[in-house]
């Protein structure tokens, strides 16, 4: 990579949480390693590739398309929601997950609802899902542990994103449907890639599975 000879380094917004530890796997893997931030917000690679910015994952977008971070990490999920025009430049095989409408386990779901409450943390997603079936839908914004909405009586029915199924059944929630697959993306900012397209060619190439060392 051209930053190992000197140049200024990429500039990344990677998301807090489960995505953040499992890209760092995944840089470490191909043995680009990123230092324990502890609380810091702003961590570079050992080697100077890379000016990473650790943000909230539904902020990622916004750093992204101000030009603030070049690049980004993030799920399609949180992309489809912010909108805004980014250049797609990998997705990566670890992280992929399912967007899912979901029920107390004792509901019974009519499978074609004359409309639908739905509790989610995804609300653009959710409403263009269900309108595109034709399907009124109202809409309970939330932003995080949805899965109490069912539990608690604020909705009968939730969409959000399952991986293990572990916090459904946690909950006594149940799949009513599997709505989309999502995937995590390498995301440009057009203007930065535009700028330094070479360099993120190959940081791109080198996330392929590219060597280091030769690439140096
Ligand atoms: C996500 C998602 C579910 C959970 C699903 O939440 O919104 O709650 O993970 O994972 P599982 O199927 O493996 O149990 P997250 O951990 O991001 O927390 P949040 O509710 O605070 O957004």
């Amino acid at each position: 990579m051209s930053a190992v000879s000197g140049e200024s380094p990429l500039s990344l917004a990677l998301p807090k949480g489960r995505l953040f530890e499992r890209t760092l796997e995944h840089f470490a893997e191909r043995g680009l390693r990123v230092p324990p931030a502890g609380r810091e917000l702003i961590a570079a690679d050992e080697r100077g590739m890379l000016r990473i910015f650790i943000v909230k994952n539904s902020d990622l977008p916004v750093y992204v398309s101000h030009g603030i971070a070049g690049l980004g990490i993030c799920g399609s999920d949180v992309l489809y929601e912010a909108g805004g025009v980014f250049f797609d430049l990998l997705e990566f095989s670890f992280g992929a997950t399912r967007m899912c409408l979901a029920a107390r386990e004792d509901h019974e779901h009519d499978a074609a609802p004359r409309r639908l409450k739905v509790a989610t943390k995804f609300p653009v997603f959710t409403r263009d899902f269900f309108n595109s079936r034709g399907i009124p839908v109202e809409i309970i914004k939330l932003h995080g542990s949805v899965e109490l909405a069912p539990v608690l009586g604020l909705a009968p029915y939730i969409v959000d994103l399952v991986e293990t199924g572990s916090t459904l059944k946690a909950n006594g929630l149940k799949i009513v449907e599997e709505l989309e697959n999502t995937k995590v993306k390498l995301i440009a900012n057009p203007a930065y890639y535009k700028v330094h397209y070479k360099k993120v060619n190959d940081f791109v190439s080198f996330l392929r599975g590219a060597d280091l060392e030769e690439r140096a």
